[in-house]
């Protein structure tokens, strides 16, 4: 079972393994566990009935069947669009998966990174999105093997004033204007600052280092994916949301030989 306390880069299968599998499904999920990816990312928002939902965007075009907002839907009827045929025939059937199935199915034997989207926490809820999250995570005892991680600072200071040993994650584009990330760990006391990979500077993995903070990257297009390993490897970074998981696999066996 892979740890947080690592010494070697980190393989996130970014929604999965998304470059071979449709992103944030349970088939996603498991071929990142068979590739051998050390942990996975997910995203999480809430459906109109107040359900944590496996989800990237606000709206189900993209990704499924549906149109329309995420949580403008209860979940019988997320339920019952398919999550998989867009990416390809052979996926047609795939759900939207809830929180709770990908806890079951990988929780405890990969690290788990908890996105929860910004727009969970506008949805009215009997229970808040970072409240269910948090349970959840205790409830099956993996308090040890996850990282929750949002863009909404607000989401991750809740959660620290609910729990002061969780992992969390800071999220951010690098584009955000007047706001010191430096100071926001640390008052977060955040354990790992996320970035896109093109907004990282080696000054910034030095920083964040010197406070023990881990740095993990992101990329958005699959077709600068390769250069952007390479480039966050060279600056220190401390592992890599990938799409393409085993790409990411064998630069980094490639790098310990
Ligand atoms: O958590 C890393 C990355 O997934 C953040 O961006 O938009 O892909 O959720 P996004
Ligand atoms: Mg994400």
């Amino acid at each position: 079972m892979p740890t947080f306390e690592f010494d070697q880069p980190l393989c996130w299968a970014h929604r999965g393994f998304s470059a071979k599998y449709p992103e944030n499904t349970l088939a996603a999920f498991q071929a990142a566990l068979d590739a051998g990816a050390e942990g996975i990312e997910l995203d999480v928002t809430l459906t109109r009935d107040g359900q944590l939902v496996v989800i990237h965007d606000e709206t189900l075009e993209r990704t499924t069947s549906g149109t329309g907002s995420v949580s403008a839907l209860d979940l019988a009827e997320l339920r019952t669009l398919d999550a998989g045929i867009w990416f390809g025939p052979e996926f047609a059937g795939q759900r939207l998966p809830l929180l709770t199935e990908v806890l079951d199915m990988v929780g405890g034997k990969m690290l788990v990174n908890i996105e929860i989207k910004p727009e969970a926490a506008h949805v009215p809820a009997e229970v808040p999105v970072e409240r269910q999250v948090l349970d959840l995570i205790r409830e099956r005892g993996l308090l040890d093997s996850v990282l929750v991680s949002s863009f909404d600072y607000m989401i991750l200071i809740r959660l620290r004033g609910l729990d002061e040993d969780l992992r969390l994650g800071l999220l951010v584009t690098g584009e955000e204007e007047n706001i010191d990330f430096r100071a926001l760990v640390q008052a977060i006391d955040a354990f790992s600052f996320h970035i896109r990979a093109a907004e990282l500077i080696p000054d910034v993995v030095d920083l964040l280092h010197e406070d023990g903070v881990r740095v993990f990257c992101w990329t958005e297009s699959y077709d600068d994916e390769a250069l952007a390993m390479a480039q966050i490897l060279e600056m220190g970074a401390d592992g890599f949301f990938a799409n393409d998981v085993d790409a990411f696999l064998t630069r980094c066996a490639e790098a310990l030989a």
